[in-house]
């Protein structure tokens, strides 16, 4: 059957209700969500994702107050920071209550939630008695959507309903935290910088989040959005005088490459929330072309560029 496509709160809702799996939007990426509290439920999202059932799913709540249903902590110091960088980009790990199911934790005593920044989606999740659980919208290893045709072109027949909520704005998934002591940490580099986690934050911030042997986060693994084509990593630009221009895609930060029809250039302004934005897109285009291959280059390692190297990092990995 063909999952449609629509603006439908309403239905959103009901499927949910239901136990049903919906697409939704979200400033990041879109997700792939059921209800959090509906063991069953969550169930059909890794079915549906082909998702290994140790990788753990984030919930989304619709506000901030409502973290404190969830968790037995009292949270002083992430509580803070979600305060005031909620509804936005950045998930916090704490420990969970009974009401949050361990198949949603694959077992930890930590939840990861977030409040999504995206009107629809927030208008949704304030309709609804329970949290919703919701990993990106792809199948397992693969990229990451960010529009509503991508979730379709990957998950049609697998998700009983899509909203539409148009591109998302920021384009690299949540910035993941939690506290180890005294310390915060970092677990997944994403939409919110550490720039400005570190502006808000008294204390250490410590970087965790590229590793294929990370107990604290079991499903960060290190082969991710991984298009089907070759994958290489280009340093230096002498070497594409060799290559046969037209089995050959590029994946470009700022200055195209002549002679090369295969080639997504990130922001021809050399502007990172804009290259963020069309990251998975320049992917997703790529894998498409009739190419064999694809040279990606980093991006400079600040503000988003340190979420958008630690993706491309992922895309070269092999295992
Ligand atoms: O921006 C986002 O975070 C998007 C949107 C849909 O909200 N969601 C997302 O979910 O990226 P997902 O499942 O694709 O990635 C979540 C990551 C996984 O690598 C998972 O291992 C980690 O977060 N994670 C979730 N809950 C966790 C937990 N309790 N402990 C450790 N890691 C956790
Ligand atoms: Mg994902």
């Amino acid at each position: 059957m063909q999952t449609e496509i629509g603006t439908d709160i309403a239905k959103a809702k009901m499927i949910l209700e239901r136990g049903g799996l919906v697409a939704i939007p979200t400033e990041t990426v879109y997700g792939l969500a059921a209800n959090a509290l509906d063991p069953l439920a969550v169930a059909r999202i890794f079915e549906a994702k082909n998702r290994p059932a140790f990788d753990p799913l984030i919930v989304h709540i619709s506000k901030f107050k409502e973290l404190y249903k969830y968790t037995s902590s009292s949270l002083d110091k992430l509580g803070k920071i979600a305060n005031k960088f909620w509804p936005g980009p950045l998930t916090i790990l704490v420990p969970k209550n009974d009401r949050i199911p361990d198949i949603v934790t694959s077992g930890s005593e930590r939840v990861g939630i977030r409040v999504p920044g995206h009107p629809l989606t927030l208008e949704l999740l304030s309709t609804l008695d329970f949290p919703v659980a919701a990993p990106s919208a792809n199948p397992f290893t693969y990229i990451s959507p960010t529009t509503a045709r991508h979730v379709y072109d990957q998950l049609n027949g697998r998700v009983d309903y899509i909203l539409d909520g148009g591109p998302s704005r920021v384009g690299v998934e949540s910035t993941i935290v939690g506290m180890e002591g005294n310390e915060m940490v970092v677990y997944r580099k994403g939409g919110l910088e550490i720039e400005e986690l570190q502006a808000v934050f008294e204390g250490t911030i410590r970087i965790n989040d590229f590793s294929d042997s990370n107990p604290q986060a079991p499903g960060m693994l290190k082969k991710h959005y991984s298009p089907d084509k070759r994958v290489l990593l280009l340093t230096d630009d002498t070497r594409l005088e060799e290559c046969d221009k037209d089995k050959t895609g590029l994946l470009r930060y700022s200055s195209p490459v002549t002679g090369f029809s295969s080639q997504f250039v990130l922001s021809e302004k050399a502007d990172l929330k804009e290259a963020a934005a069309r990251l998975f897109e320049g992917l997703r285009y790529l894998d498409k072309c009739p190419i064999d291959t694809v040279f990606i280059e980093f991006v400079p390692e600040a503000g988003l560029g340190r979420a958008i190297n630690d993706r491309l990092r992922r895309t070269l990995a092999e295992e």
